[in-house]
């Protein structure tokens, strides 16, 4: 496994791999990998020829009040996972090379990025697309590979690079879990004790809403009741929001028909989790 630490030396590779007619998979982390990454690495070996996996905390995503400065980091161990992944390629660059003196674009997709998460962490999704935009510039990939767990970050990217018409093929896999159903995270390393124990009622209480819907409930208030009260009675629980919306614009439902995507972001103590299911509601 190669690791590439400078913008310039990235781009050359990806100009010499393509121009030898391979195709590139990119993978785009912030690190501190765990399963949730790496089965985003199989997925991209099995149509790809070379993969690349990005690992650059970008400081542009965070708040000024967010954890930019405490995101674990641990590129040792993360090479070795990546190496024993199949990973080609670990690309991480500085936030230097990344935002040099004096850069000024930003890529703003509208309408999706603002409920949701875009409502508590105004100027998040603006980071994100920029640098993915950048890194698409920068490896240049035939496809890009993302978790379906940050469902709105998905759903934005594939706008940027529909409306944009950046020719890259965004796939979206599904979300891994712990044992106890818990979505895999890095900012999982923050839990500890009561707190991870208390941080699996976010996916059974997203269960638990799956059933109410299949078996035939149309009020998303009913649902988004349930889920609520179920969260709330985790002490360490504090509810950002919950809702269910359209899968495609993201927007909240009236009344539950076809698929819903039904999300949440719950701080456990300090750490902000997200997590989320689409269900396929019966139809009348
Ligand atoms: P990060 O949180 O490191 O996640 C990198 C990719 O892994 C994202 O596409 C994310 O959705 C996916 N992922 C995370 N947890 C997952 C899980 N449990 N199951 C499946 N996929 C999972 O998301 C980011 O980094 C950044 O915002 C980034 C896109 C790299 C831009 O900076």
């Amino acid at each position: 496994m190669k690791v590439i630490d400078t913008v310039a030396r990235m781009m050359t590779f990806s100009r010499m791999v393509r121009k030898e007619g391979k195709t590139i998979g990119l993978v785009p982390t912030m690190g501190y990998l765990h399963e949730g990454h790496l089965s985003l690495v199989k997925a991209a070996k099995i149509s790809n020829d070379i993969v690349v996996m990005s690992i650059f905390v970008n400081p542009i995503q965070f708040g000024p009040k967010e954890d930019y400065n405490n995101y674990p980091r641990d590129l040792g161990r993360d090479e070795e996972l990546a190496r024993s992944a199949g990973v080609d390629v670990t690309f991480y660059p500085s936030a230097k090379d990344i935002y040099p003196e004096g850069y000024a674009t930003y890529v703003n997709v509208e309408g999706l990025a603002k409920g949701l998460c875009g409502k508590s962490r105004p100027g998040h999704f603006r980071g994100v697309t920029t640098v993915v935009a950048k890194l698409f510039g920068i490896v240049k990939p035939d496809a890009a590979y993302f978790g379906q767990k940050d469902a709105q970050q998905a759903a934005v990217i594939k706008k940027m690079a529909e409306d944009l018409n950046m020719d890259i093929d965004i796939r979206v896999l599904p979300t891994v879990r712990e044992a106890d159903g818990l979505a895999k995270s890095s900012r999982n390393k923050y839990l500890s004790g009561a707190g991870r124990r208390d941080a699996a009622i976010l996916y059974q209480s997203l269960l638990r809403a799956q059933s109410l819907i299949k078996e035939g409930e149309k009020d998303p208030n009913k649902v988004i009741k349930t889920i609520k009260a179920m969260i709330k009675t985790k002490g360490s629980s504090r509810i950002d929001y919950v809702s269910i919306v359209d899968p495609g614009n993201l927007k909240d439902v009236a009344t539950i028909k076809g698929p819903v995507l039904v999300a949440l972001a719950v701080f456990i103590g300090k750490t902000r989790l997200i997590d989320n299911v689409v269900v396929n509601a019966l139809s009348p």
